[in-house]
């Protein structure tokens, strides 16, 4: 959701209003307006800054809806005094609508304290009479405004920023990370989190704060992950971290083991463009490192007994979105390989039902942030209930591995387009691999069959750039379907996560109804939807497998095409048999059936993105959505 940064360090020394042309070079500004560009794939309905320094009788603030760009007008057409101290904030509206007055930063005690917000606080309407019965005005409808002005009257009574911010966090239920600056205090930025992300960034002779590393990466690597519950407080030379009942408490030092670059578009025309060209890189990295010399899957990371992970009796996989799509895949392949029950549940879900879950469940956590509150949730629920939780994460310094017993990292680097595509690869590489360390461990699996699907796994690398480069049919088909207002997808067994996972990218980027059916479904009721032109793509499986699968599947396009439809066919190399039933054929390497996916979603990712961009849309900020969701 939001995105948060902080900043605390040096400016140019003068309180005086900076021109435009010296804008670039105020450090804690251009700290904070780089931050929330890295950061705007979080929220990007507004966006604002505050700023103090030596000398300032108030916070110097602009805020402004829409994207960043608008903030970047307003400030050069209203400069803003140096700072040694910097906030800002990039917003996904939850209460309130997107406007400049609800746009962070919010003000309190006579413009002198500024706050900014990401999570719900639930029991603002109760502090907001009880603040408004003191004395309080408000100007917003958010409930970010309650947190500062709590924070102010705190600070009225405490005279310290940190001691009110514990006092505030203390009063807040529901989710929040805030940041506050106060002019009495122009060196220094505190921040408190409760199940939202924090992260802080350790530079020499300046601090920054962040609601993941992306915010500070290109200054520096060096960072500190927060626990629940804790307050830090930076200054240029100082880093502290306490409960929020004062305690001195410790975060857990990483370096970020990506640089700047990678969260650039590097010549692309949008990051979601770069990141479908990172997918080869995606795969191959996660593979990295995961077997040894004799061939056999290790895995460090992992924190769980190998006893308790022999005499699992039932997988439950947990995610939201395409995550779960990823999960799905994996079902197969673990089910396959090791003969355990996996089911695949949407985490929000399995939170408020009542999952049968017990010590020999090991639940399995999908996630590309490591921030999805409702993944989080479903975490914490199964872990009451006695189960062990794995994680499947990307972002390193987030908060659900920190909750999990053991993780498994992804390495696709970071992911800046809203719509997932690179993590995805990169999710499904790492069940795999984890599906084929559970078929070792309990005997399912001889070594050499271990080693012989690795060695597969590690040539779909290879096989994911050659559908890249075959792209350009594709997006030459999208362009030409621009039009389009109702888009089936049909797939079968492992083909059947990715017919989903192709309608969820053409939902979300190019806002067209579109729909992924089990082929097997139609039939039952989809195949009335079918009418003249209708376009369909059709995921078909390996022709080399060894059941029917594939000659049922084009019995399925035969059906529809019959009535009409338009028939857009993902198939393998040299499976002649589509070819007759095919109005468009989008041709992937062959692949060993289950690993399919790492190469059938591809070609509907690029269909989705082109066709986007052929409807004149962002592809990296589709409306309505944020990267991270991180409320419930
Ligand atoms: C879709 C997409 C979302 C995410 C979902 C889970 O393109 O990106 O559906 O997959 O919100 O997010 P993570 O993986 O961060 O938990």
């Amino acid at each position: 959701m939001c995105g948060i940064v902080g900043y605390a360090g040096a400016g140019l020394g003068s309180s005086e209003a900076v021109d435009a042309e010296r804008l670039a070079s105020v450090r804690p500004l251009e700290v904070a307006l780089a931050g929330l560009k890295r950061l705007e794939y979080r929220g990007y309905d507004s966006a604002g800054v505050a700023l103090v320094g030596p000398g300032s009788a108030q916070a110097a603030f602009a805020k402004k809806a829409g994207k960043l760009d608008n903030l970047v007008s307003e400030i050069a057409a209203h400069p803003l005094p140096d700072a040694t101290a910097a906030i800002g904030h990039t917003r996904w509206a939850t209460h309130g609508g997107p406007t400049d007055v609800n746009a962070h930063p919010h003000l309190a005690d006579d413009d002198r304290l500024a706050v900014i917000h990401n999570g719900i606080i639930e029991n603002f309407s109760e502090l907001r009479a009880e603040l408004a019965a003191d004395g309080a005005v408000f100007l917003s409808d958010t409930d970010t405004e309650v947190a500062a002005q709590l924070l102010a009257r705190e600070y009225r009574a405490a005279g310290d920023l940190t001691a009110a911010m514990a006092a505030t966090a203390r009063r807040l239920d529901g989710t929040f990370t805030l940041l506050a600056v106060h002019a009495d205090a122009p060196d220094t930025v505190v921040g408190a989190r409760h199940d939202s992300p924090l992260v802080v960034g350790i530079g020499e002779g300046e601090n920054f704060l962040g609601s993941d590393v992306a915010a500070f990466v290109e200054h520096t690597k060096e960072a500190l992950e927060l626990g629940q519950d804790q307050i830090v407080t930076i200054t240029p030379g100082s880093v502290e971290v306490s409960d929020f009942d004062g305690n001195p408490a410790e975060g857990r030092r990483f370096t970020v083991d990506w640089d700047a670059a990678a969260a650039e578009k590097g010549g692309f025309e949008s990051f979601m463009d770069k990141e479908i060209h990172d997918q080869p890189h995606a795969v191959a990295d996660t593979l990295l490192g995961r077997t040894d010399t004799a061939g056999r899957i290790v895995l460090d990371d992992l924190r769980i007994d190998e006893s308790v992970l022999r005499s699992v009796d039932k997988i439950i996989v947990i995610a939201c979105g395409t995550a779960a799509y990823a999960g799905h895949v994996a079902k197969y392949a673990i089910e396959h390989w090791c003969r355990i029950p996996v089911e695949v549940e949407l985490a929000h879900e399995f939170r408020y039902r009542d999952p049968i879950v017990d010590e020999r469940t090991l639940v399995v956590a999908i996630s590309q942030s490591g921030e999805t509150m409702d993944t989080l949730m479903a975490v914490r629920h199964a872990r009451e209930q006695g189960a062990k939780v794995l994680a499947i994460v990307n972002t390193n310094g987030s908060t659900i591995p920190r909750e999990s017993d053991a993780v498994l990292y992804t390495h696709a680097g970071p992911e800046i387009a809203v719509a997932s595509t690179k993590a995805f690869l990169a999710q499904i590489t790492a069940a795999y691999v984890l599906g084929l360390y559970l078929a070792q461990l309990r005997g399912n699996k001889y070594p050499d069959e271990v080693t012989q699907i690795m060695d597969e796994l590690r040539d779909m690398a290879r096989k994911v750039q050659t559908v890249i480069e075959r792209g350009e049919y594709v997006r030459a088909t999208a362009r030409s379907m621009k039009d389009a207002d109702k888009v089936l997808f049909l797939g079968r067994h492992v083909g059947y996560p990715v017919a989903m996972e192709g309608a969820l990218k053409l939902k979300e980027l190019a806002y067209i109804h579109a729909e992924g059916f089990a082929a097997g479904e139609l039939k039952h009721g989809p195949i009335a939807l079918i009418d003249e032109g209708q376009p369909v793509f059709v995921v078909v499986p390996s022709p080399r497998g060894r059941d029917q699968l594939h000659s049922k599947m084009v019995s399925n396009i035969q059906e529809i095409r019959a009535r009409g439809a338009r028939t857009l066919v993902i198939a393998e190399d040299g499976d002649d048999a589509v070819r007759a039933y095919a109005d468009e054929i989008f041709w992937i390497p062959q692949a060993p059936s289950l690993l399919q996916p790492l190469l059938a979603v591809v070609p509907l990712q690029i269909f989705a993105m082109a066709l986007a961009s052929a409807k004149g849309l962002d592809v990296d900020q589709p409306r309505n959505l944020a990267k991270s969701v991180t409320v419930e």
